[in-house]
Formats: C-alpha cells, sequence, structure tokens
C-alpha cells in the first residue's frame, strides 16, 4: 500500500532524540510511505514514491498529516472500578497520600480489582484501550500493580497478555508487585516488600518462560515513594529484579525527593517516571545515561497541583525526554497522548515538535522498543497516524477534540468516525 499526499510526513528519522536534539521531526513535505507485510518499505516524496511503485494500491493522506502512531510507556491499564468519590473528596481538599494511608486510593481499587474475574477484568479495560487506539496510541505499556498478591498479580499480567491478542494496540506489560504496601502487611512494609521479592519476583520468572517465553520479559516496577517503598526497599526489589533478568522502571518524585531517579541510572533502568520533585543532582545524574526521563503530567493537572516536572532543566541537562499519560483511576484517568501534548506544552513549556518527538521516538525508547516503532522509516513497523489537519502545530495547540482521522497499525487501516450524527 502506498499512502501518499500527505501534507507533512513526520518521520522522526535517527533515533531517541537527547537533550537539545528533542522535537527534530525529519518532515518530508509531500510525503508518502510504502507498507508492505505491516512494515514501512520506502519513505520520501508523493513524486518519487508515485514512480518507483506504480501498481501499488493506494491510501490517499489527503493533504493532512502523516506520522508515526503514539506510544504510550506509562499506564495502569487495567483495573476495577473508579475512584470518583474519591475525586470529589480531593477536591474537598484532602490529599492523595493521606487517602492511600487511610485505606483508600491504590487499595480502594486493589479491593474491587481483587473480587473481579479475569473476564469482567478483560470487560472493563478493553474500552479503555480502544479509546487509546481511536486517540492515536499504538503501543502502551500498561502494569498491574492493583492485585498486590501473587493470585491477583498474574491474573491482570494474563489479561493484558489476553488485551494485546484481541486488540490492535500493542501492550508491553510490566509488574508492579510494589505499587503499594498489601493491606495484609499494613504495618509491615519491610515484610510485604520480602513477599515481592522472595515470592513474587520468582514466581514471575518461572511463570514467563513456562507460558510466554517468546515474549520479552515484562518490566518491574516500584513506587519509590513516602507512605509506599522507600529508597531501600525499591533498591531492593530493583536489585533483586535484575538479578533475575528484568528490564526496571521506576516510579520517583512524584510527591517527594526520595532519590529513585539516581537509583534508576545506577542500576540502568529503561526509565524514571513522574519526575517532579527531582533533585539537581537526579537531574543531572539522568542527563548522562540512558534512563529515559518520563513525565506525566496528567498526574498533576489531574490533582490539581500546580507543579510539573521540570523539563527544560532535564534537557538542558542533556537527558533523553518523554511523556506517557499515567492513565490510571486514581490520579489521572485519561486516555490521550493528544491530551498530554496539550499538557506538556503549557505546563512545562515544550514547543509541539518536541512534544511529539517525546510520545513517539523518544517514549519507544522508554520502553526499549525503539528499533521497531515510534518513528517512519524503512524496516519500522507499520504503526502511523493520519491526522485530520494539515500542520502538525495543531496538535498540542488545540486540545479536548481528536484529532486523529484515521490509525494505521501493522500496514492495517483503521478509520475514526468523528461528527456525524445518525437520525432513528
Ligand atoms: O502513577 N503513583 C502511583 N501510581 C499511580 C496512581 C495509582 C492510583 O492512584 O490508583 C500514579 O499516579
Ligand atoms: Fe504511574
Amino acid at each position: 500500500m502506498l499512502i501518499h499526499s500527505a501534507s507533512q510526513l513526520l518521520t522522526l528519522a535517527g533515533g531517541p532524540q537527547r537533550g537539545h536534539d528533542l522535537g527534530k521531526l525529519g518532515i518530508i513535505e509531500k510525503g508518502a510511505v510504502v507498507v508492505r507485510d505491516e512494515k514501512i518499505v520506502a519513505v520520501g516524496t508523493t513524486d518519487e514514491l508515485k514512480n518507483a511503485y506504480p501498481d501499488e494500491p493506494t491510501l490517499d493522506a489527503g493533504n493532512c498529516v502523516l506520522m508515526p502512531g503514539f506510544v504510550d510507556p506509562h499506564t495502569h491499564l487495567i483495573w476495577a472500578g473508579d475512584r470518583a468519590n474519591e475525586f470529589s473528596m480531593k477536591m474537598g481538599g484532602m490529599a492523595y497520600l493521606d487517602i492511600l494511608a487511610a485505606g483508600g486510593g491504590i487499595i480502594s481499587t486493589v479491593k474491587a480489582t481483587r473480587t473481579a474475574s479475569m473476564e469482567s477484568l478483560i470487560a472493563q479495560t478493553r474500552p479503555r484501550l480502544l479509546r487509546m487506539f481511536s486517540h492515536g496510541t499504538t503501543t502502551a505499556e500498561a502494569k498491574t500493580g492493583y492485585g498486590l498478591q501473587t493470585a491477583t498479580e498474574l491474573r491482570l499480567l494474563k489479561a493484558l497478555l489476553a488485551l494485546d491478542d484481541e486488540s490492535p494496540v500493542d501492550i508491553v506489560p510490566t509488574f508492579l508487585g510494589a505499587h503499594a504496601i498489601a493491606p495484609e502487611y499494613k504495618d509491615n512494609p519491610q515484610g510485604y516488600t520480602d513477599e515481592v521479592n522472595n515470592t513474587m519476583l520468582p514466581m514471575l520468572k518461572e511463570w514467563w518462560e513456562t507460558h510466554a517465553p517468546r515474549l520479552p520479559l515484562p518490566f518491574v516496577d516500584v513506587f519509590c515513594e513516602n507512605k509506599a517503598f522507600d529508597l531501600e526497599q525499591s533498591r531492593q526489589v530493583l536489585s533483586k529484579a535484575k538479578s533475575l533478568g528484568f528490564p526496571l522502571k521506576i516510579h520517583a518524585d512524584e510527591f517527594d525527593n526520595l532519590g529513585g531517579a539516581s537509583l534508576a541510572v545506577e542500576l540502568g533502568a529503561a526509565s524514571a517516571d513522574h519526575l517532579v520533585k527531582t533533585s539537581d543532582a537526579d537531574i543531572a545524574a539522568l542527563g548522562k545515561s540512558e534512563t529515559v526521563a518520563v513525565s506525566l503530567p496528567c498526574t498533576p493537572f489531574g490533582l490539581a497541583e500546580c507543579q510539573y516536572t521540570p523539563a527544560r532543566k532535564l534537557i538542558e541537562a542533556d537527558a533523553i525526554f518523554a511523556l506517557a499519560t499515567d492513565c490510571n483511576p486514581g490520579t489521572t484517568w485519561n486516555e490521550s497522548m493528544q491530551f498530554v501534548i496539550a499538557l506538556a506544552c503549557r505546563t512545562m513549556k515544550l514547543t509541539p515538535a518536541e512534544a511529539i518527538a517525546a510520545t513517539t521516538i523518544n517514549s519507544a525508547y522508554a520502553i526499549r522498543r525503539a528499533d521497531t516503532i515510534g518513528s517512519v522509516e524503512v524496516g519500522k513497523q507499520a504503526d502511523m497516524l493520519i491526522l485530520s489537519v494539515p500542520d502538525y502545530r495543531q496538535l498540542g495547540y488545540r486540545y479536548g477534540t481528536n484529532l486523529v482521522k484515521q490509525v494505521i497499525k501493522r500496514g492495517r487501516v483503521y478509520s475514526v468516525d468523528v461528527g456525524y450524527y445518525r437520525t432513528a
């Protein structure tokens, strides 16, 4: 298939973009792409590719933007129930971590998730995943973490693998057994940390090698935060995971600076995420590393807080900067990377070009998939978007509505229906 007549083809070619290289879109005006067998086989101008591939079936991009699909590298996609009641409490003045300490927050979603069957979990998660897809996310990382006990954590992983199979979105799973202290260990956080390290992680490794041997091992993540896992416990979890061969991620500096970002660098984690209260020393460490700095601006927005990731400082320090939704029932229930871009531009002073690189090639690198997705280059998976607008700067500028017209996933074209009425 020849996709032609794109006003701007954003290739994002050349690999992850560090520091001030962020925002190099690699634009081809009047661009075109040839796709065969789920892969991109040619990239160029419409004139060039129409000449070189005269007999190829065509898809007219209609003088609109053609770009890589969004890669969302941090979501808590799978859970049961909702926490609309807590949103009211938070807007009434109660703090997120105080609700958690009182047995609400993550723990209330854990209670709902533990009692939900596999079928119910899949049925509740599917619409979120499809909303992500229709807003342009072609690959999403998805964390467990609402089980906090072996059997439920495993059920969440299995449900994620089933959703990956049935949906067009590729799901990259992460094990987040260390998301909160399980209620059974309420007054014994070290006891639960030991349970994660001595029981859950070895079990996960064995299960994975038996049941999903062809898939890469999932990431292992930890919520390094006061009232969750302290720096030492986070180190224990990530070190154990590393010794078993798992790639690593961390939730760091969402509310307090405990040093989690530097720990991530030290252990060679793929990313350190949130990074709101990050110290200058942590920023410098990230800047010298391959650990991607993943910012989640919807989270402070969702909590009605005023402080955001020091993105300009991270870029200045030469870090590899990426963006994600953090979609979850507690702090931010949002499926759209377009909204993340709009928020990132305003709250962290990114340009639309920088935010686009942070949601495609750099976010692909945050889940260590930049060799196959995140840009429009020959040999990569054919995951692309046709927007309904002719200029990429409309992304971020406009928000709250969907600018994606068509999603191309592994070479298949999906149309996003917008703006029509049907009468009975
Ligand atoms: O990334 N910080 C920990 N986890 C989520 C919130 C999860 C929840 O509240 O259910 C986050 O913000
Ligand atoms: Fe998170």
